[in-house]
């Protein structure tokens, strides 16, 4: 009998990435995803522990799953089990049972090519069964090889873990060291993705632009290396990559934007302040200077390259000052789009237990100054694609009938309606209106049909 699996992601896109290749093992294994919970045999939530709120939500949401299950219990007599992946599975372990002690399994990211073994030994355990170990063996070795793309935008992971202990973050100790997948597999992977539909690929890690490895040449490569690789596959129409490092930010992937047609002109660059203190307590090991010269460097290469970044307000002894500058770097950088949050100290970190935390009505304030300039940034960036024409993916189905949802190169997410159009084309699309987080346009001339005319 096929059984049914249910996932529910939370985190990051390397998060997302982790729940395909979840199902597609257990698919292997007679389960078959689902939208709907309650119909799952096994329910997944792959979680993420980056800040307080994210982990907390888990609880909140095992709590429902478990009312939900004692529900079916009684009135349709069927079982259903509950697994906890990800980076609260990883950073909390046997305390996930402590706190929810009917959960049946907990899994760490590392461990998930396990699930199969942990679901026979759930059935023999009295208890919930624990795996958050760091196996010597890669998952990645482990999982059936049978990847398929779920749309015509496809995120491929290649590199996991972090050495970097920035003193507010948790990801070195959830996803644990830095390692590279072998470029032969990336590429093997690519393939797959292309030949099941992917026009883009995305390539992700904790700090992509970290990737290293031996090249099918036997010479060691470079992210740059392996994104000039992937450019020669046939059919792969765009390449992007995050999330990245700026100490990372080597010459050469710089120069790589210049020259990769496929890759798309625009980066996804943490930065998280723009002052030197705050920076240094973080353990960023870069300058707000340091920040502005790579972003100089990236738009000699691509004068028409996008950045995004992400920030953090209130870590401990950020002052009015620190506050101050960094609104002054996203004044002069002007950013297309940005993620900001609150410093959440965070268990286990160093920053967690720095003298002078910022109380909350002051992380408040500064993020809404910070969220409004963002804000103000990416609406005038959105405005000025307006009357341009632009490459547009067409990734999935709008809301309205005959509507499709593509992106321009810039990631921004462009509405059209044309019938002509199906997903996973290339257009040319002339902007016409713009939205605070989207675009709408017109096609004006099909599939690829402007490249065979230029
Ligand atoms: N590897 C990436 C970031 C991964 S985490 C980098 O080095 O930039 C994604 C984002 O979450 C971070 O960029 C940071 O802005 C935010 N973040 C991480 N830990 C946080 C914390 N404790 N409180 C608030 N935001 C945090
Ligand atoms: Fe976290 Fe810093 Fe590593 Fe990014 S570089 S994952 S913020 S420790
Ligand atoms: Fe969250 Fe883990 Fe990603 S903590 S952001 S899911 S690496």
């Amino acid at each position: 009998m096929r059984r049914k699996l249910h996932i529910r992601t939370y985190g990051c896109q390397m998060n997302v990435y982790d729940s395909d290749r979840m199902a597609s093992l257990l698919a292997h294994h007679g389960y078959e995803r689902t939208d709907r919970p309650e119909e799952a045999d096994l329910i997944i939530l792959n979680t993420c522990h980056i800040r307080e709120k994210a982990a907390e939500k888990v609880y909140s949401e095992l709590g429902r799953l478990q009312r939900l299950r004692e529900r079916r219990r009684r009135e349709e007599g069927r079982e259903m089990l509950l697994a906890v992946a990800g980076c609260v599975a990883q950073a909390e372990g046997e305390l996930v049972l402590e706190r929810a002690p009917y959960v049946d399994i907990v899994v760490g990211p590392q461990a998930y090519h396990r699930l199969p073994e942990l679901l026979a030994s759930r059935e023999r355990a009295r208890g919930g069964v624990v795996d958050t170990d760091f196996p010597p063996e890669s998952k990645f070795d482990e999982l059936p090889k049978d990847v398929v793309a779920g749309g015509p935008s496809a995120f491929l992971t290649i590199q996991e873990g972090c050495d970097k202990f920035c003193t507010f973050c948790v990801v070195p100790y959830t996803r644990g060291a830095e390692t590279s997948r072998p470029a032969a597999d990336v590429l093997d992977e690519a393939r797959r993705l292309i030949d099941s539909g992917a026009r883009e690929i995305v390539l992700l890690g904790q700090n992509v632009n970290a990737w290293h490895g031996e090249g099918p040449d036997g010479r060691e490569w470079n992210l740059a290396r392996l994104i000039r690789a992937l450019a020669e596959l046939p059919g792969l129409e765009r390449i992007r990559y995050t999330t990245s490092h700026p100490n990372d930010m080597d010459e050469e992937l710089i120069r790589a934007h210049g020259e990769v047609e496929l890759l798309m002109p625009w980066l996804h660059l943490p930065v998280q302040s723009g002052s030197d203190r705050v920076l240094a307590a973080m353990n960023r090991r870069y300058t707000a200077d340091d920040y502005r010269r790579i972003v100089d460097r990236l738009r000699e290469a691509r004068p028409d390259i996008a950045l995004s970044s992400d920030f953090i307000v209130g870590f401990p002894g950020e002052s009015e000052e620190d506050h101050e500058a960094t609104l002054r770097l996203v004044e002069e950088i002007g950013f297309a789009q940005a993620y900001s949050f609150k410093y959440s100290p965070r268990p286990g970190t160093p920053g967690s237990v720095m003298p002078r935390q910022v109380p909350e009505e002051v992380k408040d304030r500064r993020l809404s100054e910070l969220q409004a300039l963002l804000e103000e940034q990416q609406r005038r960036f959105n405005a000025a694609t307006v009357g341009r024409v632009l490459p547009v993916l067409f990734e999935r189905p709008g809301r309205h009938p005959g509507q499709l949802v593509g992106r321009t190169p810039y990631m921004q997410a462009v509405h059209v309606s044309d019938p002509e159009i199906r997903l996973g084309d290339l257009a040319l699309v002339e902007i016409v209106a713009y939205h605070p987080h989207s675009l709408a346009g017109r096609t004006v001339a099909p599939h690829r049909e402007w490249e065979r005319a230029s």
